[in-house]
């Protein structure tokens, strides 16, 4: 199966309140983009990896790649408003064909192979897409205004992580299907193949796939490395 990997690293990141987009701030010496991008490109896994960054960062990009010897980085593009708008661009980077889309959020830098490996496993046993998850251990309420509405049973409610994996024509077909307008609000993928019709597979997560949002979170990342 030849997999293509899109990097989406193309938030602002502003609740870090960095003067840079989220994906360059350090982590460890080097740009917080510096750790997937690594991971992928040392995946057995990947045969190639896109890389989608903010307007004025592809130049960046793309000297980070070459001093990381990141040989796999087949493009460096430009992203776009909303996450699925980046997405978008970075499938239209992916081969015609190319078997699987994996699309990870640069904002999880620490990408154990274990997850890759679970997933390609999920789309061999016939799954349109396959997400890692994890079990939410507190109580989950549904709070309006600061009132509370209801207490929803977690039994069946879960977390999910990137990467995500998706048979590549169920995915692209997805995006050539569904209106521009109608992806904007999608915070995953795996909500674009469902609205598709796709049957999805969730496979063991990990915590290490920690989403890097506050300041506190990248100290967490940091001591992962
Ligand atoms: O904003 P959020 O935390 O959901 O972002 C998840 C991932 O999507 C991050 O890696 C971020 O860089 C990426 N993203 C993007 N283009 C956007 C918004 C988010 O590539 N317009």
């Amino acid at each position: 199966m030849s997999t293509w990997a899109v990097l989406v690293a193309a938030g602002r990141g502003e609740r870090l309140g960095e003067d840079r987009p989220k994906a360059f701030v350090r982590l460890g010496g080097l740009p917080l983009l510096a750790e997937p991008l690594r991971r992928l490109d040392e995946s057995d896994w990947i045969e190639s990896v896109v890389v989608v960054v903010p307007p004025e960062w592809e130049e960046p990009a793309i000297l980070l790649a070459e001093e990381l010897g990141a040989s796999k980085v087949s493009a460096c593009v430009t992203g776009g408003v909303s996450r699925t708008d980046s997405v978008r661009a970075g499938v239209a980077e992916v081969a015609d064909d190319a078997a699987v889309i994996l699309v990870h959020d640069a904002a999880r830098p620490i990408l154990p192979e274990a997850v890759l490996a679970r997933l390609l496993a999920a789309l061999g046993e016939g799954f349109d897409g396959a997400i890692p998850g994890l079990p939410i251990v507190d109580t989950v309420k549904r709070v309006r205004a600061g009132l509370v509405q209801e207490t929803v049973s977690r039994d069946e409610l879960m977390r999910v992580q990137t990467p995500q994996a998706f048979v590549a024509p169920v995915f692209r077909d997805a995006l050539t299907r569904l209106s521009v307008e109608s992806t904007q609000t999608a915070t995953d993928c795996a909500a674009l193949v469902e609205a598709a019709g796709g049957l999805i597979k969730v496979v063991e997560g990990d915590e290490r796939l920690l989403k890097v949002t506050t300041r506190a979170d990248l100290d967490r990342v940091a001591g992962w490395l």
